[in-house]
């Protein structure tokens, strides 16, 4: 296995008002190839910061962030933004789909964006994608047309068209009600199973139940961690919820 992730006491600092908070304080974690990895910690712990600034999408105070071997947090904002196009993929509450395209367009967009395909294998790889997620019929159909958990599976699709390394997901179930999370968190594991490794903030203990890891954040420092291992087809989710709520119970949650 390769290490896909690794930050070196890694430091995130805003200064709001003259007043500097210290978001992240020496964090260093790593994430290997393949791994499904989840974060969890009370709200403003620095979860999304430390998924913000391992994908780049922030940048550093101080220490380093690797990704897939090169160190991203000396990276021109140029390149970064090739990188993450073609190796990150996102998923997020807020979903951030484009308002004027329909959901295939919306999937098909960062395809076209990287330009490293044909057009026509783009789209392809875009249906057979829906196909997979269960969303092929709603391919033409506008985002205000479809359930939440529809448009989810669509930013999922959106997320795994350039075929990245890694998926960020901030809280991908959020907003969902039970029924849409299950959908969702089955199209994370299968993406994780086809090799995708993951890495993703969440709230919920039983979403968490499904990745191998968790780390639980606490004022911007990992408290501690929690191997689950891979879920394996018909294991029972109930079973690893319960394991993750007696650890967070000793966390402190
Ligand atoms: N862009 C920003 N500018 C200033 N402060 C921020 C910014 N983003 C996050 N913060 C602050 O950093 C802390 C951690 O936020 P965040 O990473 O969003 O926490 P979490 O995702 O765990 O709820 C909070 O105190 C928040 O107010
Ligand atoms: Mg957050």
């Amino acid at each position: 296995m390769s290490t896909v992730i690794e930050t070196r006491d890694l430091c995130k600092t805003y200064i709001v008002n003259k007043q500097s908070n210290n978001v992240l304080q020496n964090v260093n974690f790593s994430v290997e190839e393949g791994e499904f990895v989840s974060v969890m910690g009370p709200s403003g712990s620095g979860k999304s910061t430390l998924l913000h600034t391992v994908s780049g999408m922030d940048n550093v105070t101080a220490g380093s962030v690797f990704f897939d071997g090169e160190e991203i947090s000396a990276m021109k904002e140029k390149q970064l933004l090739n990188l993450r196009l073609i190796k990150m993929g996102f998923v997020f509450q807020q979903m951030y789909m484009m308002k004027k395209l329909s959901i295939i367009d919306n999937i098909i967009l960062p395809g076209f964006q990287a330009k490293i395909r044909p057009r026509e294998e783009i789209r392809k790889d875009a249906e057979e994608l829906m196909r997979k997620l269960g969303i092929i019929d709603e391919a033409d159909r506008e985002i205000t047309e479809v359930s939440g958990g529809q448009l989810q599976r669509a930013c999922l699709c959106r997320a795994l068209i350039n075929h990245p390394k890694v998926i960020f997901a901030d809280e991908p179930t959020g907003a969902l009600n039970s029924k849409a999370s299950n959908e969702v968190m089955e199209r994370l594991l299968d993406a994780n199973r086809m090799g995708t490794t993951i890495l993703m903030v969440t709230h919920s203990e039983k979403v968490a139940s499904i990745s191998d890891r968790m780390i639980y954040l606490v004022d911007g420092n990992i408290q501690g961690e929690l191997i689950l291992g891979k879920k394996k087809e018909g294991d029972d989710l109930s079973i690893r919820e319960r394991q993750v709520r007696n650890w967070l119970g000793e966390m402190g949650w």
